[in-house]
């Protein structure tokens, strides 16, 4: 494996093998000194042409976590405000010798266009309403922790703007090819055509007592092309998690979001409140994931792996 690209991309012995690297990682993360020498001498870089702030930083921390030097480019005081291409941008940083480059692009498309560039590793950590895979393999990893890896019999909603969501759709897929049943629930207009091979149900309250995992995303408003929720009181009172509807949830149930999170909006109680939240864990676990797939992608250094700095 050299890119991370999508979901897609990934074999199941793929996933198996990343899954378990993620474990072991984790625990490297609760040691007194969290880092190994795994990446020693290699430059991964970010970049990110969006905003972000957890994706980001969780890319940076697991990269340092592995020992590599770490590159931020920042869009918003570089060459790209006076005009410079993607291609350009792209062959200049390659130019300074790199090994990795963790891209975040408003564009579909936009990393796999990278790999035609240039020769460095390229891990899409969003493009567009495409794909986010470290992001559905963090998701994956952190109900896996609970379950184990056969998720049949797993009934999973996932609630809000499915379709402006890269989450969603990365989330969605790799839920379902581990065994789960995935419904998205959301008013018409934030439901993407063809429902993803998903079921579709535009009323959280028939759903949300029968679910084992309720996934809720944030509207996209920068994504969207007109205002497809006219009113956010009536998106909230129909879509969002309030007192009574986490009374509903079954005692097993557990809580996801991606963040950021909308208070007020799509998340009416406070998540800290709800016992069978994972939102903190899906961030703990997102840079051990991210180690993970860093360390598959430019095959760290043997025995690199768990020894400790
Ligand atoms: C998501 C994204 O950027 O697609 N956030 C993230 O990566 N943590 C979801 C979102 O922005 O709502």
């Amino acid at each position: 494996m050299k890119h991370l690209l999508s979901i897609a991309d990934l074999t199941r012995a793929d996933l198996d093998e990343l899954l378990d690297l993620a474990g072991s990682f984790l625990s490297v993360t609760q040691r007194e000194t969290p880092k190994v020498p795994a990446l020693r001498g290699r430059t991964v870089v970010s970049l990110f042409f969006e905003d972000s702030t957890r994706t980001r930083l969780s890319f940076e921390t697991a990269a340092k976590r592995l020992s590599a030097d770490v590159m931020v480019f920042s869009v918003a005081t570089s060459s790209v405000k006076k005009g410079e291409g993607l291609r350009d941008t792209v062959a200049t940083i390659a130019a300074m010798g790199i090994d990795a480059v963790v891209v975040r692009h408003g564009s579909a498309g936009a990393p796999r266009r990278i790999t035609e560039w240039i020769d460095a590793s390229i891990v899409n950590a969003g493009d567009g309403r495409h794909q986010h895979p470290t992001q559905a393999l963090l998701d994956t990893f952190t109900i896996t922790q609970h379950r184990g890896r056969d998720l049949s019999g797993m009934k999973v909603a996932i609630v809000g703007d499915v379709r402006h969501s890269r989450v969603a759709r990365s989330t969605s897929d790799l839920f379902r090819r581990l065994g789960a049943s995935v419904v998205l629930v959301g008013p018409g207009t934030l439901l993407p055509a063809g429902g993803l091979g998903c079921g579709t149900c535009d009323d959280l309250d028939q759903v949300i007592g029968d679910v084992d995992v309720l996934y809720m995303l944030r509207m996209q408003r920068e994504r969207m092309d007109s205002a497809l929720v006219p009113d956010t009181a009536e998106y909230s009172e129909r879509f969002g998690l309030d007192r009574r509807r986490a009374a509903m949830l079954k005692q097993t149930a557990i809580v996801m979001h991606p963040g950021p999170m909308n208070r007020g909006v799509e998340m009416l109680v406070d998540p800290a409140s709800l016992p069978g939240s994972r939102i903190l864990a899906q961030v703990r676990n997102g840079v051990a994931v991210r180690m993970a797939v860093l360390f598959t992608l430019l095959g760290g250094a043997p025995g690199g792996l768990m020894e400790a700095q």
